[in-house]
């Protein structure tokens, strides 16, 4: 295995020869380290069935299975998949999914540290995610920025972004709004936390799932607060080029590995359809989203 990190940029490295079939347990640690310090990790040449994908993933942490079925794969039921691409006249998984900021599960009580993205069909114009580092993006936040949400939490919901499901035409939709806020009520956590690998600080919001934000006595905070923290992370920009914006491209046989913790990302807008299709496992590593959660 080689690990090499992307020169003159502060996000990515590469890994060659990575085999987890034959990987010690210090290559892992080492590839986890890599992922938490360069936040994404490519390994290169991997050409993964589902099963094999779900092994790879398996031996970096506890795999968490999506919670709506239909993104499920049919034989292997850890593995998310996103596609538009019909096999056999079947549509396989949710196609067009994750086109907002976002972190994996950040609505959920027990979010997952690792998230591993295996890209089966790449488009040939829009390939590639948007990322942004939510703890350099912490950093530059100015101090009267800072002050203003020490102590404070955020409300993550996915009530904006949840998907209707074939199951639920013809239902009223009040009916289905009322079924996603009984399933997942919005959750809260700390805006900034300690990251439990690394120790920096990570401010813990995202457009798509962060939708309120409170003082530490839990009285509501101005709406407004949460969009200049939108802002000024660079989440508002839709031409994707603030400076905090990271777009990371693959090709086939990559298989991307990142920090779930630090980073939000975007899938990609395209502008014309392109048949796209992608496996994601997420596991949980040794340690809670935050210490926080150790304790509850
Ligand atoms: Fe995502």
């Amino acid at each position: 295995m080689r690990i090499t990190d992307n020169a003159g940029r502060a996000i990515g490295a590469s890994v060659e020869d990575f085999d987890h079939t034959t990987a010690s347990e210090n290559d892992i640690e080492a590839l986890k380290e890599t992922v938490y310090r360069r936040k994404i990790a490519v390994l290169k040449g991997q050409e993964l069935s589902p099963r094999s994908f779900l092994e790879l993933g398996s031996r970096l942490g506890r795999p968490e299975t999506y919670y709506e079925p239909m993104y499920q794969h049919p034989e292997v039921t850890e593995v998310f998949v996103s596609s538009n691409v019909p096999e056999n006249g079947k549509q396989i998984g949710v196609p067009k999914t994750g086109k907002f900021w976002h972190a994996d599960y950040q609505f959920m009580p027990d979010p997952f540290g690792i998230t591993l993205i295996h890209p089966q069909v790449i488009p040939e114009k829009n390939r590639g995610t948007y990322f942004i580092d939510m703890g350099a993006a912490y950093e530059k936040l100015p101090d009267e920025l800072k002050q203003e949400i020490a102590g404070t939490r955020c409300r993550h919901s996915v009530r904006k972004y949840f998907k209707v499901r074939p199951h639920d035409v013809y239902r009223p939709l009040s009916e289905i709004i009322d079924e996603v806020e009984q399933k997942t009520p919005a959750v809260l956590q700390p805006t900034v936390f300690t990251h439990p690998m690394t120790g920096e600080t990570v401010l813990y919001l995202s457009e798509g799932f962060t939708v309120g934000i409170e003082d530490a006595r839990g009285e509501p905070l101005d709406e407004a607060l949460l969009q200049r923290l939108f802002e000024a992370t660079g989440q508002l920009d839709k031409t994707f080029e603030h400076e905090n914006i990271h777009l990371q491209t693959f090709e086939k046989g990559d298989l991307l590995v990142w920090d779930n913790r630090s980073l939000i990302h975007c899938a990609r807008h395209t502008t014309t359809p392109e048949p796209t299709v992608s496996y994601r496992v997420t596991v949980h590593d040794e340690r809670k989203l935050h210490d926080g959660l150790e304790r509850a």
